[in-house]
C-alpha cells in the first residue's frame, strides 16, 4: 500500500448504505500515507456524519458548493485541482447518472466536472439498479469519456442490506485500498525517509545584524519536490529564504547553524537519506550583543567562533542514515576540495559546484554540477535545478537499493 504515500486522494461518498464503510476506507487510505479530503453529497450525509470523516481524514470535509466559507478555505476549483485523483466510494445509480450526464448540482459533481484527475468508482446500488441498462450505458459512457483516467472496483456479488441477493454489493474498503494502491507504481523512493538542509544561516552579531550568504535555497528546495515526487516522506529543514516550501514536505524553519543541527538531530530518526544542501556559516560572532552595537571608531574587531559540522556530526553518529550527501560550493580546485571534503566529513557522496562561474550557482535557477563517491564522479552538465534535482534524487535511490540488496 506503500504507493499511496503522499497521494492527495479526494474520496467522494454518495448517499447509500455502503457509506457507514467508507469511514473505514479512509482510516486505511490515511494510515497508507494517503492525504484524504472527503466530499460528501447531501444523500450521502443522511447515513454518516461528516464529523466522523473529518475526524478519521484529519481533514475538513467538503459538501456544499454555495457555501461562502466553505468557499473562502478551499474553493471548489482549487479542490479539484488538488486532487492527484478522485475516488468514489460508495457511487450509487443515481449519482453514476449525474456524472455520465456531466451535471454539476451539487459539489462532488462539479469537482469530477472540473478536475483533470483520475475516476474511480466503487458503485454500491441494489442488484437490480446495477443490471440495469441506463446504469450499464452510463459507466461505458464514462469509460469512453475519461480512457485511462477511469476504472470500476467491483461491485462485489452477495447478499444486500435490501435482502436481494445479487452483484452491487460495495466492495470491502480494504480490497478498494489495495485496487487504488495497484494502479500507481512505487516511487524510486516510496517507503523512504528523507531529510534535507537548504538555503542559508543567519549569524546573530546583535538584535538587529546577522552575518549570512547568498544561498537561495533554491537547489535544497527543488530536492525536497524531487524526493517527494520519488515517494519520499521527506523534511526540509530550511534557513532564511524567499521561496514557498513545496507541497507534501514537513518544513522546519530555523536561523542559525546551532538550530540546523538541533533539527537535523531531532529529526534523523530512522532517516534513510540525509541530503545537507545548506550553505552553512562556518563561522558565528563569538558573542552576540544584547544591545544593537553603536558606532565608535574606524575600525571594529569582530570574533568568530567555529560552528559545529552538521553533516560531519549526521555521518558520524551512532544512528547514521544509509546515504548521507553533502555539497560543496567551491571557486578553485572544485575536485580536490570535494574529495577532500567527502572524506573528511564521512560522506557517502558530495555534490560540488563551481560558484566561480558567473552563469550557475547560488541564485541562480540553473547548476552544473559534479557528484562524487567513493567509487568514481559523474558530471551533470548545465541544466535547471528542478531536473538537476530529479537526476540527483535517481542517482541516490539507486544508491539506496542497491545498499539493501546486497
Ligand atoms: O562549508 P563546506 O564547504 O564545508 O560545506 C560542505 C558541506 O557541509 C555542505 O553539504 C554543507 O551543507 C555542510 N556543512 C554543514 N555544517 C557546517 C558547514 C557545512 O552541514 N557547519
Amino acid at each position: 500500500m506503500l504507493q499511496l504515500a503522499n497521494k492527495r486522494i479526494l474520496l467522494g461518498i454518495s448517499g447509500g448504505i455502503a457509506a457507514y464503510k467508507s469511514a473505514e476506507l479512509v482510516r486505511i487510505l490515511t494510515k497508507a500515507g494517503a492525504n484524504v479530503r472527503v466530499v460528501m453529497t447531501q444523500g450521502a450525509k443522511e447515513f454518516i456524519t461528516p464529523l466522523t470523516l473529518q475526524a478519521l481524514s484529519g481533514n475538513p470535509v467538503h459538501h456544499t458548493l454555495l457555501d461562502e466559507e466553505a468557499e473562502a478555505g478551499m474553493g471548489h476549483i482549487e479542490l479539484a485541482r488538488w486532487a492527484d485523483l478522485i475516488l468514489i466510494a460508495p457511487a450509487t445509480a443515481d449519482l453514476i447518472a449525474k456524472l455520465a450526464a456531466g451535471m454539476g448540482d451539487e459539489l462532488l459533481t462539479t469537482l469530477v466536472l472540473a478536475s483533470k484527475a483520475p475516476l474511480f468508482l466503487a458503485p454500491a446500488m441494489n442488484q437490480q439498479m446495477w443490471a440495469a441498462a441506463t446504469t450499464q450505458q452510463n459507466l461505458r459512457t464514462l469509460a469512453d469519456l475519461k480512457g485511462d483516467d477511469f476504472a470500476l472496483f467491483g461491485p462485489d456479488s452477495g447478499v444486500q442490506a435490501c435482502g436481494d441477493v445479487g452483484p452491487g454489493r460495495m466492495l470491502e474498503p480494504t480490497d478498494i485500498a489495495s485496487l487504488l494502491a495497484q494502479r500507481f507504481q512505487p516511487g524510486l523512493l516510496t517507503g523512504c525517509k528523507v531529510v534535507i538542509t537548504a538555503g542559508p544561516t543567519r549569524e546573530a552579531l546583535d538584535p538587529v545584524r546577522y552575518i549570512s550568504n547568498h544561498s537561495s535555497g533554491k537547489m535544497g528546495y527543488a530536492l525536497a519536490q524531487a524526493a517527494v515526487d520519488a515517494g519520499a516522506q521527506v523534511t526540509l529543514i530550511s534557513g532564511p529564504v524567499r521561496i514557498p516550501a513545496p507541497d507534501r514536505v514537513t518544513l522546519v524553519n530555523t536561523i542559525s547553524a546551532q538550530d540546523m543541527l538541533e533539527a537535523s538531530l531531532a529529526t534523523m530518526g530512522n532517516c534513510d537519506l540525509f541530503i545537507a544542501s545548506a550553505a552553512v556559516a562556518d563561522y558565528r560572532p563569538a558573542n552576540v550583543a544584547e544591545q544593537k552595537i553603536k558606532k565608535a571608531g574606524d575600525e571594529i574587531q569582530l570574533t568568530l567562533t567555529k560552528n559545529p559540522d552538521i553533516v560531519a556530526t549526521i555521518a558520524n553518529h551512532q544512528q547514521r542514515p544509509a546515504t548521507v550527501v553533502g555539497f560543496a560550493a567551491e571557486t578553485t580546485d572544485v575536485d580536490g576540495y570535494a574529495r577532500g571534503k567527502l572524506a573528511s566529513k564521512n560522506l557517502d557522496m558530495i555534490v560540488a559546484n563551481d560558484v566561480s562561474r558567473s552563469d550557475i550557482g547560488f541564485n541562480s535557477d540553473d547548476n552544473a554540477v559534479t557528484l562524487y563517491s567513493r567509487e568514481g564522479h559523474q558530471d551533470f552538465e548545465r541544466m535547471s535545478k528542478t531536473l538537476l534535482a530529479t537526476k540527483l534524487i535517481q542517482t541516490f535511490a539507486e544508491r539506496l537499493r542497491n545498499l539493501r540488496e546486497h
